[in-house]
């Protein structure tokens, strides 16, 4: 949403899928749309573009993975200019002290990447590569013709080898004072989530607060935000609606 995304389709498994649908409902409170696909086996990220196909139709595209969170100063333009991409693809580097859990980009001299690998056991960099890419439509393509992996998945990371082959794979390096966190394992969940704690705390702000995100868009009304705050006016998070609309924060 902080990108100017507006349609959104969630994939999960048939089993979760549900829940989220309660949970988001279409978006139209929230002036987005959310559609919804299952996944029905894990077989890779890349297969999200083959099962998202229709609702790609002719567009460019942004995959986020759902455990991935990231906080920063400035981010939003990046993202914004990411999303207005045209051709090729976009996606970060970041530096990390484990790079042998994630896919890994290196670099030669100049900042140009050399190489991406997928959870290498001898990584030739450490910076690893978060789960937010940005493609051209062709996408679609290049997912329908990798092979599964070892691990039997289609990897993000055969998609991005495709577009650093032909050559319109641009890498951008996220700086020591973003946040990239991972909540896939019980240890990066309950540290993700002391980190949103600690922020929100301190500065009474909400990280990644999805109706205050969609009001200073100016995708919904102060109206429209005070209505959605009244049901949840028992919790903070109904007052600091209410809040961000009177601009009290
Ligand atoms: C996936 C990608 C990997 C990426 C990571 C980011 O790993 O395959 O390239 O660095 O997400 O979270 P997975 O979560 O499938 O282990």
């Amino acid at each position: 949403m902080l990108a100017g995304i507006r349609e959104i389709l969630i994939i999960s498994t048939e089993r979760d899928i549900p829940q989220f649908k309660e949970l988001l409902g279409d978006g139209s409170g929230l002036g987005v749309r959310f559609s919804y696909a299952v996944q029905k086996e894990p077989k890779g990220l890349a297969e999200s573009f083959i099962i998202g196909e229709e609702f790609i139709g002719t567009d460019t595209v942004s995959l986020i993975l759902g455990d991935n969170l990231f906080y920063g100063t400035r981010f939003t333009p990046v993202l914004r200019a990411c999303a207005s991409l045209v051709e090729g693809a976009s996606i970060f580097g970041y530096w990390v002290n484990n790079p042998s859990e994630f896919g890994v980009v290196d670099f030669d001299v100049k900042g140009n990447a050399l190489s991406i690998e997928e959870k290498p056991a001898e990584p030739k960099s450490n910076y690893a590569v978060p789960g937010l890419y940005f493609y051209d439509n062709k996408v679609v393509e290049i997912a329908k013709k990798i092979k599964p992996s070892s691990r039997g998945e289609l990897e993000i990371t055969a998609v991005n080898n495709e577009y650093l082959r032909l050559g319109e794979l641009k890498v951008e390096l996220l700086g020591r004072g973003m946040a990239w966190l991972d909540t896939g394992t019980h240890d990066g969940l309950l540290e993700a989530a002391e980190f949103v704690s600690i922020v929100q705390k301190r500065q009474g702000l909400y990280v990644s607060c999805i109706e205050e995100i969609s009001y200073r868009n100016g995708w919904i009304t102060k109206d429209a935000l005070i209505r959605m705050a009244q049901p949840l006016m028992k919790s903070d998070y109904g007052r600091y609606l209410v809040r961000v609309a009177e601009e009290r924060r």
